[in-house]
C-alpha cells in the first residue's frame, strides 16, 4: 500500500487528487454517454502517474480505440498492466503503475458459482442448465450485479491501491447500488420457495396440479423443469450468495468507497445527476466528487466579449469594407460581411447557453465535496495522451 494513498485526517479534500488519494475505492457513474468511461479512465492514469502504487481501472465498456489504447481487447475479466512504453509515448513517466480490467459478466457468474457451489456436481449441473446460461449471460440486471460482486472480489484480494469503476449505461443507472440488496432478498423470497416446492416434492400438490399440466403444454414441460431445476440448485448456494451479497452491500458504504457523478451540462443529463446526487446523499453513500464533462469554456461568458461580438454582428458591413481594403484577397465585402455577422452571432448563442450551463453548474454544485470541470475536447478521447489531458483538467 502506498504511504500517499492514505489521508491522515478526515478533512474535506478540495480536489479529485485529494479525494482519491483517501479512498481505495472511486466508483464513477452518470448517464448514458456522457463520459463516465473516460472519466474512470482519466482518474485512474492520473493517480497512477501522480500518487503511484498500484491503480485498476475497471471497465464495461470501453470505446473500441480506447480498449485497443489501453490493451484491453479481448483479454475480459484478467487485469493487464499498461506497458510503462504507452506512458512514455505519452510523455511521462508515472510514479505508480496503471492497471486495467474488462468486466466478463458470464465468466464473473460461472466463478461466483464455482466459489459458492456446494460440490463439483451441482457446480456442473448449473452451469449447464439453460436457464442459467441466459442470466448469466444476457440479463442486464445480472450485470449490474456482478460488477459490483467483481469490485467486491478484487478489492478482497488487495492487489491493488485504488479501484476506479466505470458502470454500465442502465436504463436504471443507479439500479447496481441496490443489486446486493435485490439479489439477497430473491434467494431468501416466498416465490422462490413457492415455485420449486412443486419440484422438491414428488407429489405435486393438488392445488397447484392443474396449474402446471396447462403451463406444461404452453411452455413444455423441459422449460419448466430448467427453471425448477436452476431454482433448486440456485438454493444450495444460498447461505454463500446471501453473506457475499450483504458483504458488497457493506463495501458500498464503507469509508474507502466514494462515488463520483459524471454528467454534461445539458437538460437531460443534468436532470438525472441531480437524481443520482440526491438518491447518493439519501441512501448514505459518499459522494466525493461532481465531474462535469463537455463544458463549453468560460470566455463565453465574458460580458465584454460578448459586446464585441454584438458589435461585430451590427456593423459587419462597415469592417468587412475596411478589412477587404487592408487585404483584398480574404473575399468579396458581402461574403465576409455575411460570415462575421454569422460568428458574432454564433458567439453570442453559444454565450447564453454557457450562461444557462453555468447557472446548472452552481444548482448541482452545493452537494458533492468536489466539482471538476472539463472542457468539449476538439478530438474524442482515445489514447493515453488524450486521457491524461483531460486528466489534468479534473486532478487539482
Ligand atoms: N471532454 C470531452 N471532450 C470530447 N470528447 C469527449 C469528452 N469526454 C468524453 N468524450 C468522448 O465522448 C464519447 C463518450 O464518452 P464515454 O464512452 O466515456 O461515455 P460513457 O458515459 O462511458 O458512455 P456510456 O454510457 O455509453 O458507457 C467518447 O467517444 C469519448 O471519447
Ligand atoms: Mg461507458
Amino acid at each position: 500500500m502506498s504511504p500517499e494513498r492514505r489521508s491522515p485526517s478526515e478533512e474535506r479534500p478540495h480536489s479529485l487528487g485529494a479525494l482519491m488519494a483517501a479512498k481505495e475505492i472511486v466508483i464513477c457513474c452518470g448517464s448514458g454517454g456522457v463520459g463516465k468511461t473516460t472519466t474512470a479512465a482519466a482518474a485512474a492514469a492520473m493517480s497512477a502517474c501522480k500518487q503511484g502504487g498500484k491503480v485498476l481501472v475497471l471497465t464495461v465498456d470501453p470505446a473500441k480505440r480506447l480498449a485497443d489504447a489501453l490493451g484491453l481487447e479481448g483479454i475480459g475479466n484478467t487485469e493487464r498492466k499498461i506497458p510503462p512504453e504507452a506512458f512514455a509515448r505519452a510523455g511521462v513517466e508515472p510514479r505508480g503503475e496503471l492497471w486495467a480490467a474488462m468486466l466478463d459478466t458470464k465468466q464473473s457468474w460461472d466463478n461466483l458459482v464455482h466459489r459458492h457451489a456446494p460440490d463439483q456436481a451441482t457446480e456442473r449441473r448449473i452451469l449447464h442448465n439453460p436457464l442459467y446460461q441466459n442470466i448469466s449471460g444476457r440479463f442486464v440486471q445480472s450485470h449490474d450485479y456482478i460488477a459490483m460482486e467483481r469490485l467486491y472480489e478484487l478489492h478482497s484480494e488487495g492487489s491493488f491501491d485504488l479501484i476506479v469503476v466505470d458502470t454500465p449505461p442502465t436504463r436504471n443507472a443507479l439500479d447496481f447500488l441496490e443489486a446486493p440488496a435485490r439479489m439477497a432478498d430473491f434467494f431468501s423470497s416466498r416465490l422462490l420457495r413457492l415455485l420449486i416446492v412443486p419440484y422438491r416434492s414428488r407429489f405435486v400438490n393438488l392445488a397447484s396440479k392443474p396449474f402446471y399440466q396447462v403451463a406444461d403444454r404452453i411452455l413444455g414441460s423441459q422449460f419448466l423443469e430448467d427453471i425448477a431445476e436452476f431454482f433448486i440448485l440456485f438454493q444450495t448456494m444460498y447461505d454463500g450468495f446471501v453473506q457475499r451479497a450483504r458483504a458488497v452491500e457493506r463495501l458500498l458504504h464503507d469509508r474507502r468507497t466514494t462515488f463520483v457523478v459524471v454528467s454534461t451540462l445539458e437538460a437531460a443529463p443534468v436532470r438525472e445527476a441531480e437524481f443520482f446526487i440526491d438518491v447518493l446523499t439519501d441512501k448514505k453513500f459518499h459522494l466525493g466528487a461532481l465531474v462535469l464533462n463537455k463544458v463549453l469554456p468560460d470566455y463565453l461568458l465574458d460580458e465584454a466579449a460578448s459586446a464585441r461580438a454584438a458589435r461585430l454582428s451590427r456593423s459587419a458591413e462597415e469592417i468587412a469594407g475596411k478589412l477587404v481594403s487592408e487585404l483584398p484577397e480574404v473575399g468579396e465585402p458581402e461574403q465576409v460581411a455575411r460570415v462575421l455577422r454569422e460568428v458574432g452571432e454564433s458567439f453570442r448563442n453559444y454565450g447564453v447557453v454557457a450562461q444557462r450551463e453555468a447557472k446548472q453548474r452552481d444548482e448541482l454544485a452545493a452537494a458533492p465535496e468536489v466539482v471538476a470541470t472539463v472542457p468539449y475536447f476538439e478530438t474524442d478521447i482515445y489514447d493515453l495522451d488524450g486521457l491524461l489531458r483531460l486528466g489534468d483538467t479534473i486532478w487539482s
